[in-house]
């Protein structure tokens, strides 16, 4: 009877949870503008011009007066390439940037609905798991035995690296989506304030993430070789199939995955592209143009966003989704019962 009855309410749960995060990429996909594909001129004129009053442009603009199906006078200007001008800035010459309207579409069309679908089905996925199968607990209870994991340092260094982190997460997400459910809260004025103050707490803490992730790197690539442990690992899924936890290392393989995709490759992408967009690259001579910007944003949008939805699972993993884990980071030391269950190979080379 209790059998089915909770998995009756784990069905709910689990049916709630897709839902919620079916519901939320749906409307984020419903509130971002989608501009159509622009035409292969690069502008939209209107085709039925049936509606403006005759003769109502032929005065007002006599130069730039379309006929039925014809294209503007300035459609000539309305080039990639660039054209002639006497002063430094080069980029004055390129009227209208077409490439402008490809970007619009990704950032606004691409980049806004599926990262917004991503960020809300890991969300919603973490939740569903939280509620389903709860926290991963110890097995036996705790030894009372402390054993040594980090040191201050390391673990400074780790929090500076996560609440920037947070920090750039929380303003670059209003800068991506605030649009569609502050603007409308506060108006646009209050909005505009807003935004720019979230717009300098990114730019500002930048730096300091690209820096802690640097020292990180130098303090724990060592740790991080593949090695003991790893393939097995890897063939139970960390011990999804097998029941078994696998013996690990310092590190498993999970968080190895971590370490070098989540925080070293996507976190030197997105600092790197970051540095482009603040326009402060050092040693290089970089050209800040439009088309650089554009792909510059791109590239660190669709990156930390991807990032975002990995520290959400490390950061669930961490704290609240494992008992035991949130102690060596907050404290420096792990009870030897956790240590014993999560990283065993650890565990005998440290008690030998
Ligand atoms: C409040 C949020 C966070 C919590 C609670 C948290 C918690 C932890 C804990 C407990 C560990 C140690 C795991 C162990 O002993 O094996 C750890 C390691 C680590 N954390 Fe976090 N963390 C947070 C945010 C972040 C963020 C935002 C990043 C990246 C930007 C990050 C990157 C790392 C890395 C790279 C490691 C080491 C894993 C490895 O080297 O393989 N953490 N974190």
């Amino acid at each position: 009877m209790n059998r089915s009855f909770s998995s009756v309410s784990r069905s709910w749960v689990l049916a709630l949870g897709v839902s919620l995060s079916l519901l939320s990429g749906v409307s984020m996909a419903e509130r971002a503008p989608m501009p159509p594909l622009p035409s292969p001129s690069g502008i939209d004129y209107p085709k039925d011009l049936s509606n403006i009053p005759n003769g109502t442009q032929a005065q007002s603009q006599p130069a730039n007066s379309p006929q039925v199906g014809e294209k503007f006078l300035w459609n000539s200007a309305n080039s990639d390439p660039y054209n002639t001008v006497s002063i430094p800035d080069k980029e004055a010459s390129v009227l209208i940037q077409r490439a402008g309207q490809q970007w619009r579409f990704i950032r606004n069309g691409v980049i806004t609905v599926y990262g917004g679908w991503l960020l809300a089905l890991a969300f919603f996925g973490i939740a569903a798991l939280f509620i389903i199968k709860g926290p991963i607990k110890l097995h036996a209870p705790m030894s009372g035995q402390k054993i040594k994991r980090f040191n201050g340092f390391e673990r400074f260094t780790h929090w500076v690296m996560a609440f920037s982190f947070i920090g750039l997460a929380i303003t670059g997400l209003l800068i991506l989506y605030g649009k569609y459910f502050a603007m409308p809260l506060m108006g646009g004025v209050a909005y505009g304030t807003f935004l720019n103050i979230c717009k300098n707490i990114h730019n500002y803490s930048g730096p300091l993430f690209t820096l802690s992730v640097v020292i990180f790197f130098l303090l724990f690539a060592t740790r991080n070789i593949p090695g003991e442990g790893d393939l097995t690992w890897i063939k139970s899924f960390g011990g999804m199939f097998g029941g078994k936890h696998p013996p690990a290392g310092f590190f498993n393989f999970g968080e190895k995955i971590w370490f070098w995709f989540g925080m070293t490759f996507l976190g030197l992408v997105i600092s790197a592209s970051g540095f482009v967009l603040d326009m402060i690259v050092p040693f290089m001579e970089i050209q800040y143009i439009r088309g650089t910007m554009q792909l510059a944003n791109i590239i660190h949008s669709s990156a930390s966003i991807l990032m975002t939805t990995m520290a959400m699972g490390h950061i669930y993993i961490g704290s609240i989704g494992m008992q035991g884990s949130l102690d060596g980071m907050k404290t420096g030391y792990v009870d030897g019962t956790w240590a014993k269950e999560h990283h065993e190979i650890w565990y005998n080379k440290v008690n030998k």
